[in-house]
């Protein structure tokens, strides 16, 4: 089978088209017909194995998994033996993101927990584009934020993979949505259902005089204090973009004030994938995708994505 491989940490330069061996699915996974990925930052942290930690778990020195790709929609085509959720023929989508990525190849192999099946009314392409952002936001929304109907929310990043999600699952909850972002994405974030948004290039929500619920923070690019400002007295704020700041004095700055500081690392959850599906096929998300690219180009895709010119998601068909 064809597969993106690298075997140097490094640039998108590293990354070749090659034939290899097709993988067999072992007694409790399943052999994926891959029809459709997607691209995330986090291809991009294993690709240059940057910052440092990743390689802990990605090799210190070349990286582990040869194939990148967390994001995938396609066919079941074989199950382990222990299979007992799909069958062969069944339409899935899911993140192979915890069994060592490898999504950008014409076969993939998942275990059941990381898979769902896929929602009816989008396309492959579209339901790619959904696994690891949707969860990441609803995660972020729902556990760490806990949402309430009437909230206050702000997403910070809301134009992004994770951020149009969460503008999207945080209108379903019944909330009222400030979406921060640049002024060429402000037509997107208010399609996707953003009551107000802010240019970023233009005004700073953390010196506004209005207070929120919930902030949801992609970029990071505030201190604490910053944010403790423009949060309410029972606020929650949560990082979902990395801040050393948040993971060391959270917890912190949760006692001394008595709002949250919350820093999330989202896992894949079949439950999650399939209230994601669920509201998809309610037409409560959609996903936005920017352009499309084949297999053999996917270090363009992700050069799009290094260089921060992706609106919404960027997707891959097989
Ligand atoms: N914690 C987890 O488990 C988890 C899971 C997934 C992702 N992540 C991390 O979350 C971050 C975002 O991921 P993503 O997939 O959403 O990335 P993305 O698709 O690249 O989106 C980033 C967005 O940030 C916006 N942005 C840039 N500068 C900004 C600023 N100064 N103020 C407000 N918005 C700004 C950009 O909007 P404009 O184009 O409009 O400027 C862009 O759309 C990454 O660091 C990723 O590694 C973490």
């Amino acid at each position: 089978m064809k597969a993106i491989i690298y075997q140097e940490y490094g640039s998108t330069e590293n990354l070749k088209l090659q034939e290899i061996n097709q993988p067999e699915p072992k007694a409790d996974e399943v052999l994926i017909k891959v029809l459709a990925a997607s691209v995330n930052q986090a291809d991009r942290h294993l690709l240059s194995g940057t910052p440092f930690p990743v390689r802990f778990t990605t090799g210190l020195f070349r990286p582990k998994f040869q194939t990148l790709g967390a994001d995938v929609s396609g066919v079941i085509k074989s199950i382990g033996k222990n299979i007992s959720q799909f069958k062969v023929g069944d339409e899935v989508y899911g993140d192979l993101s915890g069994i060592g990525f490898g999504g950008f190849a014409e076969y993939a192999v998942a275990k059941e927990e990381a898979l769902a099946i896929k929602p009816k009314n989008l396309s492959f392409g579209e339901t790619a584009a959904m696994p690891m952002a949707s969860v990441t936001a609803l995660q972020g929304l729902r556990d760490l934020g806990e949402i309430q109907k009437g909230d206050e929310v702000l997403i910070n990043g809301a134009s992004g993979g994770v951020g149009g999600f969460a503008v999207q699952i945080a209108k379903a909850y019944g909330t009222r949505v400030t979406a921060v972002c640049s002024g060429r994405n402000e037509d997107l974030a208010k399609i996707q259902g953003a009551d107000e948004v802010i240019d970023y290039s233009l005004r700073d929500f953390t010196k506004e005089d209005r207070k929120f619920d919930l902030i949801l923070d992609g970029p990071v690019n505030h201190s604490l204090s910053e944010i403790e400002r423009v949060l309410k007295g029972n606020g929650r704020y949560v990082a979902f973009g990395f801040s050393m700041e948040a993971l060391l004095l959270g917890s912190w700055k949760s006692f001394r004030t008595g709002k949250k500081f919350e820093t999330l690392l989202a896992k894949a959850k079949q439950a999650d994938l399939k209230l994601m599906a669920n509201l998809a096929d309610e037409g409560k998300i959609k996903p936005y995708i920017q352009q499309s690219f084949t297999l053999d180009e996917v270090p363009q895709a992700l050069d799009l994505l290094i260089n921060g010119k992706v609106s919404g998601k960027l997707a891959i068909t097989i």
